[in-house]
């Protein structure tokens, strides 16, 4: 399937200080019209729900019952399983299970982490996208985890972590970019997710008026911008095939 018309934002969803960045990402890729999206460990369709709405046509590889059940019923609540197709699988078996060089856009979130061998992940997500077509790849940042034990008082562990002995499937950008590089695909944007969604105090953007969409902007605005963006929460790229 390649791009058409008509020209549709993605996703009616409601951006939080959580999860703009990416959906901003995903907003300027996915302009052209309906789009073929696969979602390789896409879980319970927090992604994949939303993109159908917006007239994508989206296939969720995922291993976990559980979470293709949960999947089924919010595309059924939202009226878009027909826009979605799902197999229980794993993500290097995309290969098997869809046409080589036919999707548009595969996302990849929050799937390296759990995944026996993320190059041979990454080899699967290249070889399914068209050429031209984007991953959209969503790691934990190792620097995070470094900051979260320290800021817990954690201090030795945090030591360990800061050379990646604790933390061997959390992410830095140079890393991440050369594994993407291996699987023949070229990083083109690195953004960080969360820089401050998980460090500011919940009662303080759920309390105060405007509070959530300021940070949401603030978010938007730091994404890019290192040194921020090297200590959120997760790194986002996206790769070009
Ligand atoms: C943290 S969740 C992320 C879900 C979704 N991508 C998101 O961002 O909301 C990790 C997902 O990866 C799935 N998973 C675990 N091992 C996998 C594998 N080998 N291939 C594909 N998905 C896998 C899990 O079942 C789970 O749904």
């Amino acid at each position: 399937m390649g791009w058409a018309s008509p020209r549709r934002r993605v996703a009616p969803v409601p951006r939080s200080p959580r999860n703009a960045v990416v959906w901003a990402v995903l907003d300027a890729e996915l302009t052209r019209g309906p789009a073929h999206v696969v979602d390789a460990g896409g879980g319970t369709g927090g992604f994949a729900v939303p993109l159908a709405q917006a007239g994508h046509t989206v296939t969720v590889v995922d291993p976990s019952p559980d979470a293709l059940a949960a999947l089924a019923r919010r595309a059924a609540e939202r009226g878009v399983a027909d826009r979605i197709t799902a197999y229980q699988g794993d993500a290097d078996d995309l290969g098997g299970l869809l046409e080589p060089g036919t999707a548009d856009v595969v996302l990849c979130h929050s799937v390296l982490e759990v995944v026996d061998d993320p190059g041979r992940t990454l080899a699967a997500v290249a070889g399914v996208l068209r050429p031209g077509g984007c991953a959209s790849i969503l790691v934990a940042n190792r620097v995070a985890a470094v900051l979260a034990r320290a800021l817990a008082g954690h201090f030795a562990a945090a030591r360990d972590s800061l050379d990646g002995e604790l933390d061997p499937r959390r992410y830095d950008l140079e890393g991440l970019s050369a594994l993407i590089s291996k699987a023949g695909l070229v990083p083109e944007r690195a953004h960080g997710v969360r820089v401050l969604a998980d460090l500011v105090p919940g009662a303080v953007v759920d309390v105060e008026p405007g509070a959530a969409d300021a940070l949401t902007a603030l978010e938007l605005a730091m994404a890019e911008r290192p040194p921020y963006r090297d200590i959120a929460t997760q790194l986002h790229v996206l790769a070009r095939r």
